[in-house]
């Protein structure tokens, strides 16, 4: 059987890195990043695919500044909105299965519990917005897609959290840290282990295997916690390893912490329908956390003359 040529759209992002590394035993996987694909200008999108001629197309590339994006709407809605619906033309023109990501933030948060794929979203701010308006544009298509929705996302490399307060923990003696926004960390390396998983699976008979499987999956780390539990956590298990104190944390309240876009305040989503279909079970959003927090500390270690 011949291999399948798996795409990945993004690869120096979180998720795109990660995904290199999982993927390479499932196929001939070959990558884009921006400027060999540029999401703001649909020839480059849909000539990059067509050379590239995948049987699995992987969309890792978002506009992903939360902040920025709402300063600079229109850039984020062509990425997130416009460009998945032309990537997603471009697979069902080729018979590829899509994986796309989205977010936990088309979800207003105001739910009382997880949300589950069907719950109606409502994103409040510009971000949202614009993914949002991609999921649906990768519906509206309707060709072989998944839809994978996570949170809170950070890993060992990249821009996110908890190397922001890796690096703050060895500048400041106290952080003051929002302590009222609920949802789940979830390791871009957990991700990128659940696609390849899902893969395997659908690329076990032959691709048409997803058999009325197309749809959105909440895939998240399980547990849940707040951004200022989240940096108590891998400050607490780092410091000795990274040679620092503690600081003193500070929980606040999302209103002491103004930015630009508005956070949805409880965004847990439940990975039930993922259980169910591919029968995977996330880790803990704290194991996860131990895993990452050892192959930065494997850096480290490394560093240090023997
Ligand atoms: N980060 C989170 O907390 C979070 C939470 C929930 C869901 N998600 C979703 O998970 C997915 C992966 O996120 P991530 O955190 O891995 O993202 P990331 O680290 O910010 O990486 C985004 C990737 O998109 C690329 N990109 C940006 N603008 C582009 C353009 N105009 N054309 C082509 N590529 C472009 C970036 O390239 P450059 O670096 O060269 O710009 C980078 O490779 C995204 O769909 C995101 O919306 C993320």
């Amino acid at each position: 059987m011949n291999k399948p040529n798996i795409l990945i759209i993004g690869r120096i992002g979180q998720v795109g890195w990660e995904l290199r590394h999982k993927l390479a035993c499932l196929g001939h996987v070959t990558t884009l990043e921006y400027p060999e694909i540029d999401f703001t200008k649909p020839d480059s999108i849909r000539s990059a695919i067509r050379s590239a001629q995948p049987t699995v197309l992987i969309n890792a590339a978002a506009y992903t500044a939360v902040d920025k994006a709402e300063s600079e709407p229109e850039l984020a809605m062509a990425i997130n909105g416009t460009a998945p619906g032309i990537i997603a033309e471009e697979a069902k023109h080729l018979g590829s299965l899509l994986i796309h990501y989205s977010t936990d933030y088309v979800f207003d948060g105001s739910k009382n519990g997880a949300y589950v794929e069907t719950d109606a979203p409502n994103p409040i701010n510009i971000y949202g917005k614009t993914k949002l308006a991609g999921d649906d544009s990768v519906q509206a298509v309707g060709g072989k897609y998944l839809i994978l929705r996570t949170s809170w996302v950070y890993g060992a490399r990249g821009s996110n959290f908890l190397l922001t307060m890796l690096r703050l923990a060895r500048e400041r003696s106290e952080l003051r840290i929002v302590n009222d926004q609920i949802g789940a960390p979830t390791s871009s390396e957990c991700i990128a282990l659940a696609t390849s998983d899902i893969l395997a699976q659908l690329l076990a008979p032959d691709i048409d295997g997803l058999d009325g499987r197309s749809g959105i999956y909440n895939l998240t780390n399980t547990g849940e916690t707040s951004w200022c539990g989240f940096a108590k956590a891998l400050l607490t298990q780092s410091a000795v390893t990274f040679g620092f104190t503690v600081p003193n944390l500070i929980p606040i309240n999302t209103s002491e912490y103004p930015l630009p876009a508005k956070r949805p305040a409880s965004s847990r989503l439940s990975c039930q329908r993922l259980a169910e279909t591919f029968a995977i079970h996330m880790p803990p959003w704290e194991d996860a956390l131990s895993l990452v927090l050892d192959t930065l500390a494997e850096g480290v270690s490394r560093e240090k003359p023997r």
